[in-house]
């Protein structure tokens, strides 16, 4: 099948979240199990872009409300990644160095979707799927099925939409609807929410199928989605949750290039030589348990309760356990967090930004990580970490509970607990301190978590399923 699919992140090419990582990966398995999957994204202006080799593939103009635009599509040389990337440059709107965070994303949205009908309507055949990501494409459905220009066309291309995150919805004021090139008017419905332009109801409303990212998320929605939730109920029938899959190539332990000391299940001696390295770099006490967090410091990843939930732990429980923290976000909660390296020198260390490199070293050195997370779709670091032989900490929600299982269950080999509150986080990391005491149960554990597989190979079979659907 031809696949195209359409997001504002890929990694390696920009990635603000997990959303880069799956639209990164999955296209290139989809190649590796007989497909022609390619990827198409605004051309950001990341490392990258300056990187690499790129060929003009297309040259066109879109209407944009009165004005006219002009834009170019480039394709990487090589087909570096496993699949062929398209880059959308639409000068002065795609061309920027973050993903998102700029006053007029609803516009350059909007641009980026209608330059993507644009070229589709002038390729000679038509793809099989296009396969939208999350709300920043959530109008391309739209445009394909009631744009008077593009609708002879790309009308009867079968589309999918897959939700990460369904907190953000992109809802725009109606006004905006003028953007969007002459439209069937009787179809406003369909691209309506509470009054409001709302590009993932949309997407909803006009896909063929609709996926999100695990079973239990999708169960969520119907109860919990910023208003959405009638609209999930109503369009059960083409919704289905598929669990992400992991990259096994760049996610592995025994051959890691971003680590020091491989290891495997079945050789775990190299863990530990990563914890003291890891120990030692940060001046932490490497015989105690080290619980790490890795991750945006936002509301949605509880984050705000973390400095308290630390202190508390570390008040009352201290020297039982060492705290290592990376990730970036709400100002006040990365103020928090590193007011402590000061006041828990030995014990605790948070280090701001976003680090790949340092985040693999984290996997591998680390005992348990913690995930408190209001809300998880899907959640990749605790697949990263069981790959580590790192045992996840994990509240019982949407894909975390799709994936861990409780030691305290039948081969449970993770921790779980159900609020994201101090006293549960608290009470969690009790229960680690003493599995860390306990090194067969502990070892078992390691052993149990690194031999599940979360590869792709899976996942795509279960994409394949809906596409021929
Ligand atoms: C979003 C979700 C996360 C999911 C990722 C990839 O970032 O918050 O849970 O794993 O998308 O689907």
């Amino acid at each position: 099948m031809e696949i195209l699919h359409v997001s504002a992140e890929c990694y390696p090419v920009a990635k603000a979240g997990g959303l880069g990582d799956v639209v990164g990966a999955l296209p290139k398995y989809q190649n590796k199990a007989g497909n022609n999957a390619k990827v198409v994204m605004p051309m950001h202006r990341t490392p990258f872009l300056y990187n690499n080799e790129f060929v003009v593939d297309y040259k066109g103009t879109i209407q944009f409300g009165p004005s006219q635009l002009n834009f170019t599509i480039i394709k990487e040389k090589t087909n570096k990644l496993g699949f062929d990337l398209y880059l959308v440059d639409i000068n002065g709107l795609t061309d920027r160095t973050k993903v998102y965070g700029y006053s007029d994303d609803s516009d350059r949205f909007i641009a980026f979707q209608i330059a993507i009908a644009t070229w589709l309507n002038s390729w000679e055949h038509n793809p099989d799927i296009v396969h939208c990501h999350d709300h920043h494409t959530g109008l391309l459905p739209f445009m394909m099925k009631y744009c008077y220009a593009f609708q002879n066309k790309l009308q009867s291309i079968k589309t999918i939409f897959t939700i990460h995150n369904g907190e953000y919805q992109g809802w725009m004021d109606f006004s905006k609807s003028i953007l969007i090139p002459h439209w069937d008017e009787w179809k406003r419905g369909q691209m309506e929410w509470a009054d409001k332009i709302n590009p993932m109801a949309s997407a909803i409303k006009c896909c063929n199928s609709v996926t999100t990212v695990s079973n239990s998320y999708l169960g969520e929605l119907k109860h919990s989605c910023n208003g959405l939730e009638p609209l999930f109920e109503y369009e059960k029938g083409k919704c289905f949750g598929i669990l992400n899959g992991i990259d096994n190539e760049v996610w592995d332990p025994s051959t890691d290039p971003r680590i020091n000391h491989h290891f495997s299940a079945a050789k775990m001696e190299g863990k530990a030589f990563n914890k003291k390295e890891l120990c030692q770099k940060f001046g932490l006490a490497e015989n105690l348990p080290l619980i790490i967090f890795i991750g945006r410091l936002v509301g949605e990843k509880a984050a705000d309760i973390l400095p308290d939930a630390i202190l508390t732990t570390l008040y009352n429980q201290f020297g039982k356990q060492n705290f290592l923290i990376l990730g970036s976000g709400d100002p006040t909660v990365e103020w928090k967090l590193t007011e402590i390296n000061n006041q828990f020198k030995g014990y605790y260390h948070c280090e701001l930004g976003y680090n790949e490199n340092l985040a693999h070293k984290m996997y591998a050195g680390a005992d348990f990580l913690l995930m408190p997370s209001r809300v998880e779709p899907c959640g990749l670091n605790q697949m990263y970490a069981m790959r580590y032989g790192t045992v996840p900490m994990v509240r019982s929600t949407g894909g975390l509970q799709d994936t861990v299982t409780d030691m305290g269950d039948w081969e449970g080999f993770g921790i779980r607990f159900n609020n994201a509150t101090v006293s549960d986080i608290h009470y969690s990391i009790g229960r680690a301190v003493s599995v860390y005491n306990d090194k067969t149960h502990l070892n078992w554990m390691r052993q149990h978590m690194m031999s599940i597989d979360h590869s792709w190979e899976t996942t795509v079979d279960d994409y394949q399923r809906i596409y021929e659907r």
